[in-house]
């Protein structure tokens, strides 16, 4: 079984890499392969609502990071974990970009997968961006993985989040029930949708 660990910071081997890593250490000791990928510093393009996706079933910008994301996932990912710095009582702009653009164009690869988002902040925000995080999950009917807390730590420079002790332990505690909820998924049988989908837009 394999995890995609998705670190949305700009800052390579931050705060948010950190706490990947913690997440990484309890699923590697799972047996769980863990694959890596990180945001990058380079500009990252937002969806053009244009809707092509709908019928290529991808994007049509061709920019690397989509390209490797998208690889990642038709090679088949068995959960998926984003982590993200908070940046204005958000998650980091990019990484939204690039969420945007995969959840709307690919999520199919990603449906009934188990997820779990993490937020890393100095000191506010985060329990917003945490949210933020599992909104891309709960409409894509991707089970999220819970902790004892939500899983959110705290840092400002690259590193102080290791001191973070309850934040830490939260992080690895949902690293075993996400453990738990892929083993059980890979048992199980999902609930297939059943009745034919509905898009009623939000009228009077
Ligand atoms: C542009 C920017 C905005 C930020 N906004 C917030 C914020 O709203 N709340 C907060 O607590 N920390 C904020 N921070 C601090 C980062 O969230 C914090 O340093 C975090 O540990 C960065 O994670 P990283 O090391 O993985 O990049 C901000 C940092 C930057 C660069």
């Amino acid at each position: 079984m394999k995890v995609l660990l998705l670190n949305g910071s700009p800052r390579k081997e931050g705060n948010t890499s950190m706490a990947l890593g913690q997440v990484a250490e309890i699923l590697e000791a799972e047996g769980i392969e863990t694959v890596n990928m990180w945001i990058g510093n380079e500009p990252v393009r937002g969806c053009i609502g244009c809707g092509a996706c709908a019928q290529k079933g991808r994007c049509v910008f061709h920019d690397s990071l989509y390209e490797e994301i998208l690889a990642v996932l038709d090679a088949g990912v068995d959960a998926l974990v984003v982590g993200t710095p908070v940046y204005f009582a958000g998650p980091n702009g990019s990484l939204c970009a690039i969420l945007d653009r995969i959840f709307y164009s690919a999520g199919d690869r990603l449906a009934w997968k188990p997820a779990a988002g993490i937020s890393v902040c100095r000191r506010g925000g985060a329990s917003a961006s945490f949210d933020r995080l599992n909104k891309y999950f709960a409409i894509n009917n991707m089970p999220i993985a819970g902790s004892q807390y939500w899983t959110i730590a705290y840092g400002r420079a690259p590193g102080e989040v290791a001191s973070d002790g309850e934040g830490m332990q939260t992080l690895r505690a949902m690293a075993r029930n996400l453990a738990w909820m892929m083993r059980t998924a890979a048992t199980e049988q999902h609930p297939a949708a059943e009745e034919p989908r509905q898009r009623t837009n939000f009228v009077r």
